[in-house]
């Protein structure tokens, strides 16, 4: 298997090895070996705050180690590292979260709001989306559900029941351009569970690469097109956009929800500083940008552009991912 960046040991894990020696070798200056001074040691607490702080600069630096060698082998060998992401999201982003309030009310922003008639995603992963899908079995607002009121005569009694529109008859089409192939069955499967219905097409490429040169996609063809926490892992921001705008028809929408760089001096920078390196290798080249500035700049005034700034409370070992961008851009 062919992998870009074999050979090449991060950055991230020299630091990780160093730091985990440093705290080793720390805690020898600060306690001392055992054949040190008495005096010396007595003062710093004895031989029992000596062995608990020894045993916690061991842990601490045995989990520094594990870490380094994990980010070494999910940066030299590409297939783990694109299964690991595809564990990683369908763990976190498929069970429910406060996030999906604001997830799902991107589905529905705007005069004609919604996702229906032909649909493109960039970077799915396994279909986190569908939970704010039309048409899902658990979906009781449905507000299509009126145009499938039917009724059932019997010769005893007559029920009345209103029934989810199915998805097929609200999605004509949905097209998924990702470019790890391991969400594939993981997408089709998210489908099926949530009782959708809609033909689901998986293109296993980039964004930046998926347009109508090579027939992947049709020019001025979608109504919707969709990108939720894609936009800080692709290598051209402008590309993908490029591609969208010339995928949708006029009048067509751009869906949109996005972590971004959080304002510099924050605490919040402080952390997103700190993980970035880990981030960029587990997240498979995810980076923190000024997404807001990206989407403005290159839809310009060819779209009317909705777009709001929140901050949703994240998992513990997540929370540097926020703040939030989410908005629908409308093709003029
Ligand atoms: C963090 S996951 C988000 C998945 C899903 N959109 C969500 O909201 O939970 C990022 C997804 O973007 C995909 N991705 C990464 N680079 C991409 C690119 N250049 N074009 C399209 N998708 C990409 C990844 O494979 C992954 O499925």
């Amino acid at each position: 298997m062919c992998c870009t960046s074999c050979f090449s040991i991060p950055l991230v894990t020299v630091r990780l090895l160093l730091t985990s020696v440093a705290v080793l070798y720390g805690q020898r200056l600060l306690f001392g070996a055992s054949s040190s001074n008495d005096d010396e040691r007595s003062k710093l607490g004895g031989r029992w705050t000596r062995r608990i702080s020894l045993a916690i600069s061991v842990v601490i630096s045995l989990l520094l180690a594990a870490l380094a060698v994990f980010l070494l082998v999910l940066s030299t060998n590409d297939d783990y590292r694109r299964r690991n992401m595809v564990g990683l999201v369908v763990r976190q982003n498929l069970k429910s979260s406060p996030l999906d309030l604001h997830r799902c009310s991107i589905f529905n922003m705007g005069e004609d709001g919604g996702v229906r008639g032909r649909v493109l995603e960039y970077g799915p992963g396994p279909g986190t989306n569908f939970k704010c899908f039309p048409g899902r079995a658990d979906d009781n607002n449905n507000t299509d559900a009126a145009d499938y009121t039917t009724t059932t005569t019997t010769t005893t009694t007559t029920t009345t029941t209103t029934a989810a529109r199915p998805s097929v008859d609200i999605i004509e089409e949905y097209v998924a351009i990702e470019p790890n192939p391991y969400f594939e069955d993981e997408i089709r499967k998210e489908r099926d569970a949530r009782g959708l219905t809609f033909p689901l097409r998986f293109v296993g490429m980039r964004g930046e690469d998926a347009n109508a040169n090579d027939g992947v996609v049709v020019d001025g063809y979608y109504d919707v097109v969709i990108l939720t926490h894609v936009l800080c892992s692709v290598e051209s921001v402008s590309d993908v956009l490029v591609n969208a705008e010339r995928a949708l028809k006029p009048g067509g929408r751009i869906i949109f929800m996005e972590h971004v760089a959080a304002g510099r001096g924050s605490l919040t920078w402080y952390e997103q500083a700190l993980v970035a390196p880990i981030l960029y290798i587990i997240g498979n080249g995810c980076t923190f940008r000024n997404l807001r500035h990206d989407i403005g700049m290159q839809l310009g005034d060819r779209f009317d552009i909705m777009i709001e700034d929140f901050d949703a409370p994240m998992p513990l070992f997540m929370h540097f991912v926020r703040p939030h961008i989410k908005g629908v851009a409308i093709k003029k």
